[in-house]
């Protein structure tokens, strides 16, 4: 289990020094995780269960990503951008072959890597596994020692593996500090793209000054800075809380090629509502995480499909911009607000409320959220509503669910454009009649 490592906390001089040996590498360099990567992983719905006798559904065997693959290329996925199929923890045998190589368990995988490479390829998404810097994966499987990080990148390689996730149990801080930008270089050496997801920071702390996120960005497309989700809304309310109170540190480390990772989408699984569920959608989206689901696939509801389906989250999430986003204020009455500069001097915001009585209605502005003063054209992301204008000045009301959001994406409207779309307002959506008397006299005041 991943825990901020207390013990590991203090990196010495000597190991820092050390890491002037390795020659450093710009693994975002490649241009790969321009956006941040979006794809399903088996840990959190389905964990280590390697029991195919009893559950062949369920268990860690090549069947349920073959599985996961059909679902993602048949089910409309694929198109939206979910393209990574990852393994995790518990595909290997429990012994390296006789050459020193990872092989997969031979009874759940018999067609080995290479084979459910090709077929997760052959249907247009890419395939991720999973290693750990160190003696043993957090399950108890061989790791990868400094001396095997070169053969297993080979390895990788070899099988046409896409993606990286490595993970970093059973190591001390220098074994970490060096194998962290080994595995970077050895996977580049390889010339095959290869993601690479590190989870050095959430072993050495989590935080400035133990973790280096410039040299993260520099190594490593995408890093799990905090504790492993779990299925249930405590658990995403605890890395949420944490990702927003240290933003000053963590917000400026992401970018294009390089993304903070608040771990896996738990929509569709047994612990969230469905409020909760597009809370975490949305605030995932404001945070320019990966949006790596961790479900049942076979088996999702519609509720939850149309969540995680969102086109209009999905491209906040996506924006090509890259910024993350960041929380604006927590009020008293336990309502938050959250903000993300997208392209073209678009926003998305999301209003939560971590109430538990009733659906809070909270009255603002968009120039009391700190919006430049102007006319802007507001698009609700889960009602799906046609875009409405929306005057800087104009007070507003939005009525969040317990533990729900309410989410918008927003863009500054030229006038002629907010006139149009303010009269079309006023004929299709007849509660924005009260609205009236500004509309007329924004209208004079555009005119004159
Ligand atoms: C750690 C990681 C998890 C998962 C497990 C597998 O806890 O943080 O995401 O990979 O190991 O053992």
């Amino acid at each position: 289990m991943a825990r901020p490592a207390l013990l590991q906390r203090r990196v010495s001089l000597l190991s820092l020094s050390l890491l002037c040996l390795v020659p450093l590498v710009q693994s975002n360099g490649n241009g790969l995780a321009q956006t941040p990567p979006m794809g399903w992983m088996a840990w959190e719905r389905f964990r280590c269960d390697t029991d195919c006798k009893d559950d062949l559904e369920n268990c860690i065997s090549e069947k349920l990503f073959m599985d996961m693959a059909d679902r993602l290329s048949e089910d409309g996925w694929r198109e939206l951008g979910y393209e990574y199929v990852i393994i995790d923890d518990c595909w290997m045998s429990r012994i390296r072959d006789k050459n020193g190589t990872l092989q997969p368990d031979p009874d759940r995988f018999p067609s080995g890597i290479k084979r459910l490479a090709d077929y997760v390829h052959n249907r247009g998404l890419k395939l991720g596994i999973y290693a750990d810097m160190g003696r043993w994966t957090c399950m108890g499987f061989p790791g990868t020692t400094l001396d095997k990080i070169e053969l297993d990148a080979q390895t990788f390689a070899s099988w046409g593996v896409d993606y990286l996730k490595f993970d970093g149990c059973n190591s001390n801080a220098l074994e970490q500090l060096l194998g962290y930008p080994l595995m970077s270089k050895a996977l580049n050496a390889t010339g095959r793209p290869m993601v690479y997801s590190c989870s050095w920071p959430v072993y050495i702390g989590s935080l400035p000054p133990e973790v280096n996120y410039t040299l993260l960005g520099d190594i490593c497309h995408l890093w799990r800075n905090y504790y492993d989700i779990q299925d249930s809304w405590d658990s995403v309310q605890f890395i949420m809380d944490w990702f927003f109170n240290n933003q000053d540190y963590i917000q400026p480390a992401a970018g294009p090629g390089k993304w903070n990772d608040p771990d896996m989408l738990i929509i569709g699984n047994f612990g969230l509502s469905l409020e909760q569920s597009r809370t975490q959608m949305a605030l995932w989206s404001i945070m320019a995480s990966p949006l790596i689901m961790s479900n049942d696939l076979r088996s999702l509801d519609n509720a939850a499909r149309a969540i995680l389906q969102n086109k209009a989250a999905i491209s906040i999430n996506q924006d090509p911009l890259g910024i993350q986003g960041r929380r604006l204020f927590k009020e008293k009455t336990k309502i938050e607000v959250y903000w993300r500069p997208l392209v073209d001097a678009a926003s998305a915001l999301v209003f939560l409320s971590r109430r538990s009585d009733m659906p809070y209605h909270y009255h603002t502005s968009l120039e009391k959220l700190g919006f430049g003063k102007g006319n802007y054209e507001v698009y609700d992301v889960f009602e799906g509503s046609k875009p409405k204008p929306l005057n800087s000045t104009e007070q507003f009301t939005v009525s969040i669910n317990p533990s729900g959001v309410v989410m918008w994406y927003l863009k500054p409207v030229k006038t002629e454009f907010f006139i149009y779309i303010s009269l079309v307002s006023l004929i299709k959506f007849p509660s924005f009649k009260k609205h009236l008397l500004h509309f007329q006299l924004f209208f004079v005041c555009a005119l004159s």
